[in-house]
């Protein structure tokens, strides 16, 4: 059979997803870690204290690091007074345009494999105001209280030019078609408007979503030091090569002159990676000839780390009467910044959800005088996610069926706009399993039917689903010892997702080991490949290299054997790695221990360094991660606070490498989807442009009894195109969240808030 599209649907995955060599992983009879809830390797010393973050670095010479920031949007500094703040106790520099160092403008993140700069302005360079609460000076004193009262001394004065800081008014101008990370921002299949205006029922709706930060417990901070030319920098970065390369341009150096580390950092969501501060505190510690630490206050963090942008979208779908697809409709807006220029990418969803005889969907962007704007968790599956989701639940009710239903009836057997086969998609199990765990058939379909005194109670559904993501350029070395141990070194990141632990449990499989003979090293710009913390693909990433790796490994132990060994004569693809050593794949008796081939060739390691070999599979399948998210709320009929009481993620993400570390990232995405559903809003004043939300008092975040036990299943069906069979679990949560609320607080009470957050008022 043909798909719709023309192409051959995939036949049967080979069991190697990487290439021609057999994967070890094949190997009969060794040890399984990988799928054991193995605890984080890194727990007990992270919640004694005993872990380094990018503040807690020290040098006794150090400095402390305050920032003076523009209280208009838009125009020119025509005087900056540093008098008083020079004077004041313990300051030892103030830094403005006049005397910074001369600094290349950020790189563009995707202007250079490597760039990593999230805005592409000068820093610092000149007179300009770009944004509310962009830096104008640096104060540099010998404490923080000292450099934090001197920063208040600075006196500027504007010449403020005309700004766009509402989304009305950006929209009034004009919006303009946005590319989704240099690809298309749009899309047609068919005539969507028309099948749209022709179906037997439909839906047509609007949604909004608001200015989101990532507010990561751990707020941006770093500590700076020069030692000659070379720059160290102890940052909180997920993307640490990245950054090292970036400000070496910036600062006219060699990469190598750079070093950067970050080996753990408290959460990252999208918002870790080379923003002003950085930059400011390295040349500030230039100028001063002292080490700077730079610690961002949580209101610094709103006003100069870029944050999700506001969206607007339309959704419309149209159905047959039995309800199949014949249009889905998903165009609209997000905001962004002439520095940066991102598109929400709020389609993504839409592209991989459904089947439909047409579509039409694009993004455009609306340009305000703001900080630069940046991707957050499921950037564009959050929040478009949302909106898609909540119209099928929309439909649903029009056409009087089971939401999960109407989403089973219409799930695709290829991607839907360009027919590519499904790798490994059990969405339709998921949503089976959930349903039965959740006890979804006692839910009353009729909206405000359900009452517990003043508690209206309703359930509501949605889909959830994150592209899978593999970047090309992961690289990992292995250093092998004689006495069997290994370490390996990949420029990875732990934003507390559990990376060493997972990874720890792959190394181990993959070259038979156990946990505690492996050493993974990672958090430094000086350590192997270009890797990313960001789209949920650091597993696969990583993975991969890793198996490039072992393969180059295999290779090589294969040439110290000689003669007299039972694996004389084997071929590097005749081998895998088996309890302490290399094994025939089809003798597993003909096995020599790294010990034993090492000793006898006289070495006492053996290095092999690999990059991981291009993502095709991104671009040749349909590879996305799934779930089927469940929700109950109770909304009071008095107050309208809505409390979520029960929630279920079925997940279907391919193999769980570790139950324990996914579960918690499932988890702390469907806990951010709470915020994003209920509570969670940067408020940009409308007049100023400035973020009015200057602490998480007034940026509500879900806390300890905001968050209802949270159930999570999975179908934990290996995927087999994916390294480890594993596709990425990191976002996912975030999605289908929102909407499977929306559609309970729909369920309870009749109201339908297609405009985030849902806070009491509209539900009153
Ligand atoms: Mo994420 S927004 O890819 O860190």
């Amino acid at each position: 059979t043909t798909s719709a599209h023309g192409r051959a649907p995939v036949g049967p995955a080979p069991e190697n997803w990487a290439g021609p060599t057999p994967d070890p992983l094949t190997v009969p009879g060794r040890a399984r870690r990988i799928g054991e809830p193995m605890p984080r390797l890194e727990g007990l010393a992270k919640v004694t204290g005993r872990i380094r973050f990018a503040a807690e670095y020290a040098y006794p010479d150090m400095v402390y690091a305050a920032l003076a920031c523009s209280t208009i949007p838009k125009g020119r500094i025509t005087a900056l007074d540093v008098t008083e703040a020079g004077r004041a106790p313990g300051v030892v520099l103030v830094m403005t345009h006049e005397n910074a160092p001369r600094l290349n403008p950020m790189p563009g993140f995707g202007t250079d494999p490597k760039a990593g700069g999230f805005d592409q302005l000068p820093v610092m360079q000149d007179d300009r105001v770009h944004w509310n609460g962009q830096p104008i000076a640096v104060v540099l004193a010998e404490t923080q209280e000292q450099a934090d009262h001197a920063a208040t001394l600075v006196r500027a004065t504007y010449a403020p030019e005309p700004a766009v800081t509402s989304w009305d008014r950006a929209v009034a101008n004009g919006t303009a078609h946005a590319s989704i990370y240099g690809g298309p921002g749009r899309h047609e299949l068919g005539d969507a408007e028309a099948a749209l205006r022709a179906a037997a029922v439909s839906v047509d709706e609007v949604y909004r979503t608001p200015y989101h930060n990532h507010a990561a417990i751990e707020p941006h901070a770093a500590t700076v030091r020069w030692d000659g030319d070379e720059l160290i920098v102890h940052d909180t970065t997920q993307m640490v090569v990245h950054s090292a390369w970036s400000l070496a341009k910036i600062f006219g150096i060699a990469e190598e002159q750079v070093h950067i580390t970050a080996p753990y950092l408290g959460g990252g969501f999208g918002g870790k990676g080379l923003w002003w501060y950085q930059v400011l505190a390295a040349a500030a510690s230039r100028l001063a000839g002292r080490p700077v630490r730079i610690a961002l206050t949580r209101e610094n963090v709103f006003r100069m780390v870029g944050s999700r942008a506001m969206t607007e979208q339309r959704v419309a779908i149209g159905a047959t009467a039995d309800g199949r697809f014949e249009a889905i409709i998903h165009t609209g807006a997000s905001a962004t910044s002439r520095s940066v220029d991102l598109a929400e990418p709020f389609i993504l969803p839409t592209q991989c959800t459904y089947a439909a005889r047409t579509f039409k969907l694009g993004v455009e962007v609306a340009y305000l005088d703001m900080m630069a704007n940046t991707s957050m968790r499921a950037p564009g599956g959050a929040v478009g996610n949302f909106a898609l989701e909540c119209a099928i639940d929309e439909l649903a009710v029009k056409l009087g069926m089971d939401p999960i239903e109407l989403r089973i009836r219409n799930e695709p057997r290829e991607e839907p706009l360009d027919g590519r086969p499904l790798s490994a998609r059990n969405l339709v199990q998921a949503w089976r399993a959930g349903a039965e765990r959740f006890g979804w058939d006692r839910r009353n379909p009729t909206p405000g039917a359900v009452r517990d005194g003043e508690w209206l109670v309703g359930m509501g559904c949605a889909a959830a689903t994150h592209p899978y993501v593999r970047s090309p350029g992961a690289a990992a070395r292995i250093i092998l010892h004689r006495d069997g141990r290994a370490e390996v070194e990949v420029a990875a990141h732990d934003m507390g997702m559990g990376t060493a632990t997972a990874q720890t449990q792959v190394i181990a499989d993959r070259l038979g080991l156990e946990p505690h003979q492996v050493t993974f090293r990672f958090g430094d710009s000086r350590l192997p490949g270009l890797v990313m913390a960001g789209g949920s693909q650091q597993t696969a990433a990583v993975g991969a290299a890793v198996a490039a790796a072992h393969r180059e490994l295999l290779a090589r132990l294969l040439k110290l054997v000689g003669d007299g060994s039972p694996l004389t004569g084997l071929e590097p693809d005749q081998v895998g790695s088996l309890d302490g050593g290399l094994a025939a794949l089809d003798d597993p008796s003909r096995h020599e221990s790294y010990s034993d081939i090492l000793d006898r060739a006289g070495r006492d390691l053996v290095v092999a360094e690999a990059v991981a070999p291009p993502p095709e599979e991104m671009t040749t399948l349909s590879m996305h991660s799934f779930g089927a998210m469940f929700a109950e709320v109770r909304v009071s009929s008095v107050t309208g606070e809505v409390r979520v009481t029960r929630f279920l993620g079925s997940m279907d993400c391919g193999r769980i490498v570790n139950p324990r570390t996914a579960a918690s990232q499932f988890r702390g995405g469907i806990i951010m989807g709470l915020g994003l559903a209920l509570t969670e809003e940067l408020v940009l004043d409308p007049r100023t442009g400035r973020v009015v939300n200057a602490s998480l008092a007034d940026y509500h975040i879900p806390v300890h009894l905001d968050v209802p036990e949270i159930d999570l299943i999975w179908t934990d069906i290996p995927d087999p195109h994916a390294p480890m069979g594993a596709r990425g679990i990191g976002e996912i949560g975030i999605t289908g969240t929102g909407a499977a609320i929306a559609n309970a607080v729909y369920n309870a009470t009749g109201k339908r808030i297609r405009d985030l957050p849902i806070t009491p008022e509209k539900l009153l």
